[in-house]
């Protein structure tokens, strides 16, 4: 199948036409066979466009950790609006990437550790625009990252009482490592203290049971009070005198874009960030190591040497996707003290026709970067330039990418409306329903060239019963299932959904509808796999008219970002 999808693309739009009746012909017979990965009964597309999510008749949920939850039983309730003392001791808003950690040997009490990517100052202020700077700090203390400790009782998930809750937010103390920590890019002349993580969209967790956060659209938060005409650096990442109306500027001076005296404070977002959920005195570090994107998400695989390598997207359209190889065997390197994260590699990648492509490294020894950039801080904090001087392949918004048991890894493509030139790569233009690309690596992980193919593109399921768009959040499972979570306008104004397909056959199923206006995103599992957390991000986009999730609807009650755990009726492993 992925010779004949190679060969098939090479033949142009025709061919494409010819793959999409044999693909939907294929999933008919696929479905009516015996032997799937996924038995569940899924839910029909005619249900899941409403204020309450839909799940499979085999499965239930419950909510969990909904915004505003006190990160301890006793700490301060929730109310709306929102303020900066209650803020700052409770779950923030607009989850999104996850990871649980396990505490008890039988898995049913851990941490979760859990990304606020989003939350518009009307849903969390209850007013368009902040007042105070107390109403700017209530914002920050609602994006960021919260770990809070949550356990099964009696047969229910719920928040417990922690040692290790906390909550990382828009103004937590913050350090930086890695070849970039001391550049002059990153100070300000007023001073040196860094603060803060936002935007966290997508996470990765490491094989030494440290969680990782991923800032994605840091743009948004800065915008100038005064004159600001962006560089050719600051504007290929979004900066821009508007921002995206958080108004963070007008009382925060960081978020000035023309205040002098934080001239780099931009520089100082676009990264992944480190926190270990066992340490609550740890201060998070960005590893600079990592290149400054818009960090989409850090799935990790581990080589048989014992390298870790880390698979990173850069949601944009036309960006890029990345891999960062450790210069060792992790365990080795954490015994001389040295993070696996702060020495290695950063490559990107160039999809190249005929299903092959090549890592290029984004090093001060690759010739086509001497030119132009001073050293490798100029490389780490500008990569999105350095990876476009290289020739790497412009992708349509890659979002997730996740390492399968047998090496391959797939990366979500989640659409692109402005493409006119189609590439091997990304061969529909424009790209309205995104698709999914997978591809296997040399040399166990660690090799600089690769093979790829198309997993799938949506559109070819866009007439089906599983029709889907917008693939964003994906996790491949141990026995061949892909995960994927959609986040964009589905067919039909069907909500955004959770569905489940079958690697080796292309099978898809849906799982889970969330609710009108929200994402579905963020995935992980108990150890076991009998329980899966997923994310209902903005319900309704804050609109109580829309719904009221997780309470009933009733048109006025504001909705809240929340946690889904997700079971089998009978107990049996997810997505089964
Ligand atoms: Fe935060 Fe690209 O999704
Ligand atoms: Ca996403
Ligand atoms: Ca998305």
């Amino acid at each position: 199948m992925k010779i004949q999808r190679r060969t098939l693309l090479k033949g142009g739009l025709a061919a494409a036409a010819q793959y999409m009746v044999s693909c939907s012909k294929a999933g008919q017979l696929l479905n009516s066979s015996e032997h799937s990965l996924m038995n569940f009964r899924p839910v029909p597309f005619s249900m899941g466009s409403g204020p309450m999510p839909v799940i499979s008749e085999d499965y239930e949920y419950e909510v969990l950790v909904p915004w505003g939850t006190s990160l301890q039983p006793a700490g301060p309730q929730y109310q709306h609006p929102q303020t900066e003392a209650a803020q700052a001791q409770q779950v923030g808003i607009g989850h999104d990437g996850m990871a649980y950690f396990p505490i008890s040997d039988d898995g049913k009490r851990g941490l979760l550790s859990l990304n606020h990517e989003y939350g518009r100052n009307r849903h969390v202020l209850g007013k368009p625009e902040p007042d105070t700077l107390s109403d700017v700090r209530t914002s920050q203390y609602a994006h960021g990252v919260t770990v809070v400790e949550v356990a099964e009782y009696d047969g229910h998930w719920q928040r417990v009482e922690s040692q290790y809750a906390r909550r990382i937010h828009g103004n937590t103390k913050t350090q930086f490592s890695g070849p970039a920590a001391m550049s002059p890019d990153l100070m300000n002349k007023a001073g040196n203290e860094y603060r803060g993580t936002f935007a966290n969209c997508s996470n990765g967790r490491t094989p030494w049971n440290t969680y990782l956060t991923c800032e994605e659209n840091f743009d948004l938060y800065f915008a100038a009070t005064g004159e600001f005409t962006p560089t050719v650096k600051q504007a290929r990442y979004g900066l821009n005198k508007t921002g995206k109306k958080y108004y963070w500027e007008r009382f925060d001076p960081r978020f000035d874009l023309s205040n002098s005296d934080y001239q780099n404070e931009a520089n100082r977002f676009g990264w992944v960030m480190e926190i270990d959920p066992f340490d609550k005195n740890r201060i998070p570090v960005k590893r600079t190591a990592l290149g400054r994107i818009k960090h989409e998400g850090a799935g990790h695989g581990v080589s048989k040497d014992g390298r870790v390598v880390i698979y990173m997207g850069d949601d944009d359209e036309f960006e890029h996707i990345y891999k960062f190889v450790s210069a060792g065997n992790y365990e080795d390197m954490l015994a001389r003290g040295v993070s696996p994260l702060d020495e290695g590699v950063l490559f990107v990648a160039r999809f190249d026709e005929g299903g092959t492509g090549e890592w290029l490294p984004l090093t001060t020894d690759n010739p086509a970067l001497k030119k132009d950039f001073k050293d490798q801080a100029d490389i780490l904090i500008n990569t999105r330039l350095a990876a476009t001087a290289l020739g790497a392949t412009a992708m349509d918004r890659p979002e997730w990418a996740t390492v399968a048991p047998n090496g391959d890894v797939y990366c979500s493509l989640t659409k692109n409306r402005d493409r006119t030139v189609p590439n091997a790569a990304n061969p529909q233009a424009p790209n309205p329903n995104g698709h999914i690309i997978r591809w296997h690596d040399s040399d166990d992980l660690v090799g600089t060239t690769f093979t790829w193919d198309i997993f799938l593109m949506a559109s070819d399921y866009f007439a089906n019963e599983e029709s889907f768009s917008c693939p964003d959040s994906l996790w491949a499972d141990p026995d061949g299932r892909l995960f994927m979570m959609t986040d964009g306008d589905q067919r039909d104004g069907r909500c955004n959904q959770l569905l489940v397909a079958d690697t080796n056959t292309g099978d898809v199923r849906r799982l889970l509808t969330g609710v009108t206006g929200c994402e579905v995103t963020g995935i992980t599992s108990t150890p076991d796999r009998r329980t899966l957390f997923v994310n209902i991000q903005h319900p309704g986009d804050g609109d109580p008219e829309l719904t009221s999730f997780p309470a009933d609807f009733d048109g006025k009650t504001i909705p809240r970002d929340s946690t889904l755990v997700v079971r089998r009726r009978d107990g049996g492993i997810v997505g089964s």
